[in-house]
This record gives structure tokens, sequence and C-alpha cells, in this order.
């Protein structure tokens, strides 16, 4: 069974096999399922990209969709998860996408069910595709991530991004640094280098931006906007002192003037937008491992 919960799942040669897959995707290749396929995306926390990149993905795979509403569906009644997904692999579905707000919300499943599971984000765990697909948005800008920068910067202890990432990218052999508030790195400190957001933007090969998740926040620490865009921001001034072919990730959604400053979102520098689109080619690689057919 070809789950992927993790990061952890994946060694980096498999890794390269994904990366490989999805930029043949990205360069045109088409493949579709001998026989009929169905998939369904369980989404209990909300998505713009990961869910609607899946769709996609599905689509040009030829899998046939089964579209689960949570508001709709007998989770309503108190059907826990692990009947929700026995019940749709009964019924015959062949893989299912998950995002839940708990962390490894997995662990108790995997055991008990023979369908793969894709995590689609767990709570501040993991976010595995997303890691993919940055990965593959470097890889085509520089070839390799042997001794790249990566600094990954802001709301780090609950980012499930940071945490693939970090993990994944040290073991592709980049050099990974942290950068934000003091009190967001728990977690990070003992393992990665800690920049100032100055030391940060001369440094970087890749400045990783992270979103303030303010929906994980306790209430106790907090920023005016303009406080934080000024001391752990992206900056005008800051993407100035940025080495010439350096480039900005963000996985997205962004608070446009906060983390990054507006007109830095779709500046020159920036893979935004890319990410979103290599999104779509990671999830067809995933899916296809996912039906063992990589
Ligand atoms: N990057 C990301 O996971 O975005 P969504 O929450 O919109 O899926």
């Amino acid at each position: 069974r070809k789950n992927l919960v993790s990061v952890s799942d994946l060694t980096t040669a498999e890794v390269q096999v994904l990366l490989n897959e999805a930029q043949a995707f990205a360069d045109g290749k088409t493949w579709t399922p001998d026989t009929p396929k169905f998939v369904a995306n369980l989404f209990f926390e909300p998505s713009t990209r990961t869910r609607f990149s899946f769709e996609v993905a599905q689509k040009k795979l030829g899998l046939e969709l089964l579209q689960f509403d949570g508001e709709t569906s007998s989770v309503k009644k108190g059907e826990s998860l692990y009947d929700t997904i026995k019940t749709l692999e009964s019924i015959g579905a062949d893989v299912v996408v998950i995002r839940h707000p708990e962390d490894e919300y997995y662990a108790n499943l995997l055991p008990k069910l023979s369908i793969p599971i894709i995590n689609a984000g767990d709570g501040c765990g993991q976010h595995p595709t997303q890691s993919l697909l940055d990965l593959l948005t470097i890889q085509q800008e520089f070839g390799d991530f042997d001794n790249l920068d990566v600094v990954i910067c802001g709301d780090l202890r609950h980012s499930r991004v940071a945490r693939s990432n970090a993990e994944m990218l040290s073991k592709l052999g980049a050099n990974v640094w942290i950068s934000g508030p003091r009190s967001w790195m728990n977690g990070f400190e003992d393992h990665y280098g800690y920049l100032s957001m100055d030391e940060a933007a001369r440094r970087a090969d890749v400045m990783m931006m992270l979103r303030i998740q303010h929906e994980r926040h306790d209430g106790h620490e907090s920023f005016s906007k303009s406080d934080y865009h000024k001391q752990y921001g992206l900056t005008v001034q800051r993407e100035q002192q940025m080495k010439k072919d350096s480039i900005i990730l963000h996985p997205a959604p962004v608070n446009r003037g906060v983390e990054i400053a507006d007109e830095l979102v779709e500046c020159e520098r920036s893979r935004i937008f890319k990410q979103m689109k290599n999104g779509v080619f990671v999830r067809m690689a995933v899916l296809k491992r996912a039906l063992k057919q990589i």
C-alpha cells in the first residue's frame, strides 16, 4: 500500500522518482489507469489550493471523484474518521485524500485500513504534497539541492509546511536555516541555524515565507501587522538585498503586507504561482504512485 502521510515515508530516491514523474507531467506527459479508479477527497479543514489542485490532478488522470462534504455526510451524525474511510473503502474507493485539523490523525488508521491514504495536511504536523511541489519548484530553478541555502521564515511552530520541508530539504543536501520570532521556532532551533531577517535575505538562495496561522495561535503573542512586517517580513528593502538569482516561495494563502510585501507576491523573484501550478503535476505523480503505477 503506497500511503503518503509524511515525508518520512519517502527515501531521497523515491522523492526523485516522484519529482521526475511530476516534471514529465509538467512537460505534457499523459497517463490514465487501465481500469476505472475511484478517489475520495475528505477535507475537514479549509483549503483552496490543495483541494482544487488534487481535483484537477484527478481529472487529468481520468480518475472518478467521489464527492465528500463533511457538512452533509454522516460525520455530522458522529461517525468516526475510521468508519468513514472504511465505508468508502467498502463502497469501492481506491485512494483517499485527507486534510484534518488533528496532528497525525492517520496514526491509528494506518494499521487498520488497506486503502492508501494521501495526507493533504494534518494540523501542525506534515504537508507532504506541498513539500514535493516546493521541491519541484526549487529543482526547476537550481537543478539540484546540494548546498542551497534555504531559509524558512515566520510562523514555523504552527507550520506543517516547515516541518515537511526542513526534514526533506536537509535529507536532499540543502542547508536549512530558520528566521522569525524566536518564540515561534520551537522544535526547530535545536536542528537549524537561526538568522535575522536581514541576514536571511542576504544569504538565501530560497526565501521560503510562511503565513502567520492566526487560527492556531492562542492569542498570547500579538504583533501589529506593520510591526511584524518591519521586524520579520520580507520587505521591499530586504528583497533588494537578495542575491541576483534567489527566489521567493510561499505556500499561500498569503497575508499580503504582513509576512511579505504586497508588491513582492508577484515580483520577478516570486515563484508563488509557479508553486501552485506545480502542485497539480506533483499530485498527479503522488496519485499514480498510490495506484501502484510508479
Ligand atoms: N498551501 C495550501 O495548503 O493551501 P490551501 O490551504 O489553500 O490548500
